[in-house]
């Protein structure tokens, strides 16, 4: 497994469940590869992990969306943005700076400017920067994002990251953030948090990594508890949530019962003060 497999696979997620997770675009990234990658994951971890990836983008769709429209627009900055696709269901008045991996940002890049060519995606300001998180000091990351920031205010999202990064380049990405952005702007982060690390589903997820881990990519297993999120330099938690409560709203029918049966995922907006 390498690191751009897991953004594919996410993806593809939320194309299973395009009516949960809003993105009606995901699926123009599927591919065989990971078609055969996700059947081993649905069976080998857990059955749920398309849902649950469909109810976390749906949770930050909803969000985003409120934001911008309530400001009539700003920027997102997306960071790991891997093939998410929010940009292209805000309206045109939401600018968005994508931030990932060279080989993701770059293929990415291609794929979205040729199928804006062909009217298959609608036309949106978008910037791309590669940035490897854990070759770059915060000081040099400000100064490669300040400037691309045209439009307020902003969104920033990393979603679907912080279980691959230590805590030390963590803590370097928030103070990042709260150089980065102003009063009232808001910041969506995704954590598991420690008591995951008990459940069974959680340690199948470790041993499906650990057996299929690729020596030249980083697979750091991060979880952060709550008093991290809550203590961030800068920020006052304004909401916070986890799939298993979203699951009762946005996917009702999939009746999932015991949130230790699930990879459960922690939401948190935090908003600058
Ligand atoms: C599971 S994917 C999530 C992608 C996207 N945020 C989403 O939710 O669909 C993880 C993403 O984090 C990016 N990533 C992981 N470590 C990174 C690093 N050190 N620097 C930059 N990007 C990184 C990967 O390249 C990948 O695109």
């Amino acid at each position: 497994m390498k690191i751009h497999e897991t953004a594919f696979i996410v993806s593809t997620y939320r194309s299973h469940y395009k009516e949960v997770s809003k993105d009606c675009y995901a699926q123009l990234w599927n591919n065989s590869d990971t078609d055969a990658l996700i059947a081993d994951i649905l069976k080998s971890v857990s059955a749920h992990e398309a849902i649950l990836h469909s109810i976390r983008n749906r949770f930050f769709y909803e969000k985003m969306n409120a934001f911008f429209g309530k400001n009539n627009g700003g920027t997102l900055i997306n960071f790991g943005s891997g093939f998410s696709m929010y940009q292209f269901s805000f309206s045109n008045n939401v600018s968005t700076i994508e931030i990932d991996k060279k080989g993701i940002i770059s293929y990415k890049k291609e794929k979205v400017d040729h199928w804006i060519k062909t009217g298959e995606l609608p036309h949106r300001d978008i910037q791309y920067t590669a940035i490897d998180f854990n070759a770059n000091t915060a000081a040099e990351i400000v100064v490669m994002l300040q400037p691309m920031i045209t439009k307020q205010p902003t969104f920033i999202l990393i979603e679907g990251v912080l279980f691959f990064l230590n805590r030390e380049i963590t803590n370097t990405l928030f103070s990042v953030f709260n150089q980065l952005q102003k009063s009232r702007d808001l910041l969506g982060a995704v954590t598991y948090l420690p008591e995951v690390e008990q459940t069974p589903v959680y340690k199948r997820l470790l041993h499906y990594f650990d057996s299929n881990n690729d020596t030249n990519d980083s697979f750091l297993h991060q979880t952060l508890p709550n008093s991290y999120l809550s203590k961030v330099k800068g920020y006052k938690v304004k909401e916070n949530t986890d799939e298993f409560e979203l699951s009762k709203i946005y996917a009702p029918k999939h009746k999932i019962r015991n949130k230790l049966d699930i990879l459960n995922e922690t939401m948190y907006i935090l908003e600058k003060t």
